[in-house]
Formats: C-alpha cells, structure tokens, sequence
C-alpha cells in the first residue's frame, strides 16, 4: 500500500492506496470525481484526461502514487460555480458533443492546448494535438470549432486584461 496526499480541484486529499492504483481509479473510486472517463485503460482514448501540475496527462497512465504531492485538476474542478470554463461553454454553444464521453477529455486537453498556445490556434494544429483523444460520435468537426472559438475568446479576454 501506498499513502497519497495530493491537491484536487483545490481540496487536500489523502488516503491509503494499493500501489497498483492508476491516478483516474484513485479519482473515480476514492474520491467519487466520476467526470474523467475510462475510455480503454491503455492510454488509447484520452476520456480520462485530467491535469496534473499544470499539464494535461492520461489519468490511466499515471499511477496514484506517482501524483501524490501533485496538484490535480479534472473537469469537475473547471467551472466557477455555476459559470462554465469558456472551453465548456464553446463546447455547448458549438455542439462540440453527443454522447458526451469524450467529452471531459477532450475539454482538458483542450484547456491545456489553449495554455500552450496564448498566440491562438488554427485547425490544423488543433487536429494535430487531438490525436490522443478519441470520439465516436461527432466526426470532430464542431470539437475543433468550439476549440477554435475558445482559443479565440480566451485570447480576447487576457488582451482585454492586459490593456486595463
Ligand atoms: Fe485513459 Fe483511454 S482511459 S486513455
Ligand atoms: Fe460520444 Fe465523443 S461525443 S464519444
């Protein structure tokens, strides 16, 4: 067994774990954050992204212990309140969903790829970094405009900001 304390969605967490306990397990299980999916369990789909430290990681390839000590963001830990992150709101306005899946994947990876790109996105790239999250229903096409459209929105705001 292992003993992990780490940060999730802001909230000191910690408990006893068997060694072999991956992160989106520790996640769904021990603390009930349902929102990251398990897609395959070998790091093929990407439902289980979550961010560990920042960076967006495959819950499923991460053991607990290896994140204890870290800090943990998965899609439950996005809005504020009841004020959807812009990713998820661009996802709702743009259909960037159907059966939903995907979806809290797709969402921090794209959160993460926004982070890394504050100069703003083009389709091509967008495609490129969604390589590791797969969708079964919508043929992607509205996934990579509601990302386009929160790539653009973001980059409005920290503009705004930056003038006041
Ligand atoms: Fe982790 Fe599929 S469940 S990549
Ligand atoms: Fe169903 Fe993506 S919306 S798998």
């Amino acid at each position: 067994m292992s003993q992990v304390s780490l940060t999730v969605n802001g909230r000191q967490v910690s408990g006893a774990v068997e060694d072999r306990t991956l992160l989106v397990h520790f996640l769904r299980e021990h603390l009930g954050l349902t929102g990251t999916h398990v897609g395959c369990d070998t790091s093929q789909c990407g439902a289980c992204v979550v961010h560990v430290d920042g960076k967006a990681v495959k819950s499923c390839s991460m053991l607990a212990a290896q994140a204890s000590g870290s800090t943990v963001v998965t899609i439950e830990g996005l809005a504020d309140g009841a004020d959807l992150h812009p990713v998820q709101a661009a996802f709702k306005e743009h259909h960037g969903l159907q059966c939903g899946f995907c979806t809290p994947g797709m969402i921090m990876t794209a959160t993460d790829m926004i982070r890394r790109h504050p100069e703003g996105l083009d389709e091509t790239t967008v495609r490129a970094e969604l390589e590791g999250n797969i969708c079964r229903c919508t043929g992607y096409h509205n996934i990579v405009k509601a990302i386009l459209a929160a790539s653009a929105a973001m980059g409005k705001a920290a503009k705004g900001k930056a003038k006041k």
